[in-house]
This record gives C-alpha cells, sequence and structure tokens, in this order.
C-alpha cells in the first residue's frame, strides 16, 4: 500500500530544493506525496532559522500536526512527525524536550540517510541527527526528478565560511563544500532532458563555488557557468546566491561573454557603512561593493541588480543608515529584499552592545523599503512599449494567464495559451508594476523567431 507524505517548506531556495530531494529518497520506500497533513504517514517540516521567531512558528506548527496524529493514533493507524532545516539543526534537542510526540529531528546534512531514521521512528526510537557526517548527502541523494518544470535549481555549494556576525549559516549548514563538476553538468543535463530550460545554480555561497574537475583540477563558477552554457537546449543560466568577495574578474567577464547568463544578479550588500560592514565581519567596504558594480555594467550594461539589506544593526546610527540610503541612490536596485536585524542565538551579533530600538528599526525599514519599491517600479516602467522575451514556466492566478520570467528577472504575466508553458516567447509590455509587469504575446510570423529562442536553440 502506498504511504503519503507530507512535506511544508520554509525559507530559501535551499530549502525547497532540499525538501524535493527528501521527496525523492522517500518515493522508492513507497511514499507518494499529499498535500494534506491529515491523510499524511510522514509529517516533515522543513524550517528556516535565519530570521525571527522561527522555532516558534515551527511549535505551532508542530501542534497542528500533532493534532492529526492523534486523530490516526485513535483509528489505529501510525503517523510520524519530523523536524528538518536548520531549526533541526540550530535546536534539535529543544524539540525533543519540548514536544515529545516529535519523532524525528535532523539537519541539512543528513536528508540521505532519511530511510534508516524512518526505519528507527516506525520502531517507535525518537531519532535526532544533526551531525554532519564526513559523506557528502550529495553523493548519496538520487538523481534530478521530473519535478521542477521548465525553470530548474540545482544545488552545486552548500555550507559557508564567511562568518558574518548576524548570521547563523556557517552554524547550521556547516563549511563551504562544492558538488564535483561532472555530477553538477550530469545532473543539468538530465535536468534539460526533462524539460528545464533555465537553471539556477544554488548555494550559500555559490559563487565560492570551487568543484573538483577532471585530472584533479578544480572548476570555478565562471568555468562551470561556461560548461553549462555548452548544454542543447538549455536557455538560460542564474546563480543565487553570491558575497561580494567573491566576485572574481573571470565570473565578470562570463557576464559579458556568456549569453546564456541572464542579466541579473543578486548580490547582497546588506549595509552602506563601512563601520557596520565591518561589525557585521563582512570584509568589504561599501566603496568595494560600487567598484564591482561599475565593473560589471562594463561587461553587461543592462544587468539588473538586487541585494539584501538589514537594518539596525547593534551599533547602527542615523548616519550609517544615510550611507545605506545613499549606497542604494547610487546602485539603483531593480529589486530587493530589506530585513530587521534580529538576533540570532549563538552568533556573535546577538552578543554585541548597542541594540536598537524596535521603533527606530521600523521606521528605517520603511524609509529603506519606500526608496527600493520606487526604485523597482521605476525600472520596471523602463520596460513599458518594449518586448521581451520570457519563459513562462507557471500559471499565473487568473483563468488563461500564464506566468513567467523576464531575462532580468521580473515576473511577466500574460493571458496566454497554455501550450506556451515551458517556452521562451516574445511579450509585449503594456503595463509596469512595483512587483511585474503584464502585456500580450507577440504574434509570430513564419519568417520570424525571437530572439532568446534563435540562440537557445
Ligand atoms: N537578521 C536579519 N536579517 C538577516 N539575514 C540573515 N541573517 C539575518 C538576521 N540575523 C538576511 C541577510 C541575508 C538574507 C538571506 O537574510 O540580508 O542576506
Ligand atoms: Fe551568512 Fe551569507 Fe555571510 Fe555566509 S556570506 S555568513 S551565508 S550572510
Amino acid at each position: 500500500m502506498s504511504k503519503k507524505l507530507y512535506i511544508k517548506t520554509w525559507g530559501c531556495q535551499m530549502n525547497v530544493y532540499d525538501s524535493k530531494k527528501m521527496a525523492d529518497v522517500l518515493a522508492p520506500l513507497g511514499y507518494a506525496s499529499t498535500e494534506e497533513p491529515a491523510d499524511a504517514d510522514l509529517m516533515i517540516l522543513n524550517t528556516c532559522h535565519i530570521r525571527e521567531k522561527a522555532t516558534e512558528k515551527v511549535f505551532s506548527d508542530l501542534g497542528r500536526l500533532r493534532n492529526h496524529k492523534e486523530a490516526k493514533a485513535d483509528k489505529g493507524e501510525k503517523a510520524l512527525i519530523a523536524v528538518a532545516g536548520c531549526v533541526a539543526q540550530a535546536e534539535g534537542s529543544v524539540i525533543m524536550d519540548r514536544a515529545n510526540y516529535v519523532d524525528m529531528v535532523f539537519g541539512p546534512q543528513t536528508y540521505h540517510l532519511l530511510p534508516e531514521m524512518i526505519m528507527k521512528a516506525t520502531g517507535g526510537k525518537r531519532v535526532v541527527n544533526t551531525d554532519f557526517p564526513p559523506e557528502s548527502k550529495f553523493d548519496n541523494l538520487p538523481e534530478a526528478s521530473a519535478t521542477q518544470g521548465a525553470s530548474a535549481f540545482l544545488s552545486v555549494q552548500e555550507g559557508c565560511d564567511k562568518f558574518c556576525t548576524f548570521c547563523v549559516v556557517p552554524y547550521t549548514r556547516g563549511a563551504e563544500f562544492s558538488r564535483p563538476a561532472a555530477q553538477v553538468l550530469d545532473e543539468a543535463r538530465k535536468m534539460v532532458d526533462q524539460g528545464a530550460r533555465e537553471i539556477t545554480l544554488l548555494g550559500q555561497n555559490v559563487n565560492a563555488y570551487h568543484g573538483a574537475g577532471a585530472d584533479g583540477a578544480t572548476v570555478d563558477l565562471a568555468s562551470l557557468i561556461a560548461e553549462l552554457a555548452s548544454i542543447n537546449g538549455l536557455a538560460r543560466i542564474r546563480y543565487t546566491t553570491s558575497h561580494p568577495n567573491d566576485m572574481s574578474d573571470a565570473l565578470l567577464d562570463a557576464h559579458g561573454s556568456i549569453e546564456k547568463l541572464m542579466p541579473f544578479l543578486h548580490l547582497p550588500v546588506q549595509s552602506g557603512s563601512d563601520r557596520i560592514l565591518e561589525r557585521m565581519n563582512r570584509k568589504h567596504t561599501a566603496a568595494h561593493y560600487v567598484d564591482i558594480i561599475a565593473r560589471l555594467k562594463q561587461k553587461r550594461p543592462d544587468i539588473a541588480l538586487s541585494s539584501d539589506f538589514i537594518v539596525g544593526f547593534p551599533g547602527e546610527t542615523d548616519d550609517d543608515h544615510k550611507a545605506t540610503m545613499e549606497l542604494v541612490r547610487t546602485i539603483g536596485f531593480s529589486s530587493c529584499y530589506s530585513f530587521k536585524y534580529s538576533p540570532r542565538p549563538g552568533t556573535p551579533g546577538a552578543a554585541m552592545g548597542g541594540m536598537i530600538p524596535e521603533h527606530t528599526k521600523d521606521a528605517r525599514l520603511q524609509e529603506l523599503q519606500a526608496l527600493l519599491f520606487a526604485q523597482q517600479l521605476s525600472f520596471n516602467q523602463t520596460f513599458t512599449g518594449k518586448t521581451v522575451p520570457v519563459l513562462f514556466d507557471r500559471k499565473g492566478d487568473r483563468d488563461g494567464q500564464l506566468m513567467g520570467k523576464s531575462p532580468w528577472m521580473q515576473s511577466v504575466y500574460v493571458i496566454a495559451p497554455q501550450r506556451l508553458l515551458g517556452e521562451i516567447t516574445d511579450v509585449n509590455i503594456e503595463k509596469a508594476f512595483q512587483n511585474g509587469m503584464s502585456g500580450s504575446i507577440v504574434t509570430i510570423s513564419a519568417d520570424s523567431t525571437p530572439s532568446e529562442k534563435r540562440e537557445a536553440a
């Protein structure tokens, strides 16, 4: 009899990727996915610890899962509850102590061990696995499954050695590790065979990628992208997330020379104040960041830029905040994420003096977001009346609507025939919003082929 698996995923794309991999690991054991926790024989919460209230959110969801487990038990059936991801890694024993109905707690490096852990838990043992095993989970996870569609994520690097003082990632994901290039290319080819037109390379510090190549050589991200670009049928390549200090010359060159590398870069800067950047242990200055962007624009003038910002880091003064606003004005971003600083237990930032009051953080965030949102809207507005190639990778919310991404990572909504799902098609942009654009499909005459299609063929 087939068993049902429910996974809820929080957080970054890495977690989304990991959840898919967990489903792939469990498929041979007879687990089919369900959206309904009440039906599930195994319920997994794949958690994120990067910002506020992560643990509390997990406990409130666990309460609901507990009800399902008890309802099943009343019918004489068994259900297992598991907590995975970064909260599990950071707070494994707390979860086990506080919630005696949780059967398994395991960190991001252990997903390939799921079958063993389930066997133990089914036998009535409570399982905690938050080790960083010496063998790589990547060597032991199954190949790509056909579930990802036209725009697929491919994890190439995991972990981080940078130790920014606000960040839990080095503690929850462990040391930097890069998958061997051949393994990555193999998985990419399979994804393309299964219909992927776009691949986004994932890693916490993806531009520090240094995978083993042939004959003991090391392959950097620029060379990996160049190799990926030679895969027929793959039209678009992206990568995320990067650190400014790993934007090598070779990678900047790649943005100028590799057509399939999309003109968009997410490069978190966090703050525009050198004093705060130093306290954050970012090991770069605002001027260094501006210089990278200037050099990047020389290679790829139309590149769109995105970033992450933290306001209210301990010790941040009004002048520091002004420096952040100034940096945003200097660069001009097409989209951004901005957050209030949230002390993460165990990180150096959490032990620093000069904590900023909540109302000051709120005011700074509001001011920063007003500027970022205005920049995003005006970036999108520059596209009205233009034609852009869009990769349609999902249905829109409205009937008959498709949604896709422009090369510059803007969401584009169009009423379009469903057969265009998975295709790159030219769209006339008619309206621009802060969060995206809408338009209509360019009708293709027999002798004209949209630019990106031609190049990808
Ligand atoms: N508080 C607020 N934001 C944080 N980020 C990471 N850690 C924290 C924290 N403790 C943000 C950073 C990072 C993004 C993924 O999350 O901006 O780039
Ligand atoms: Fe966290 Fe990124 Fe800094 Fe690594 S480089 S510690 S993942 S913010």
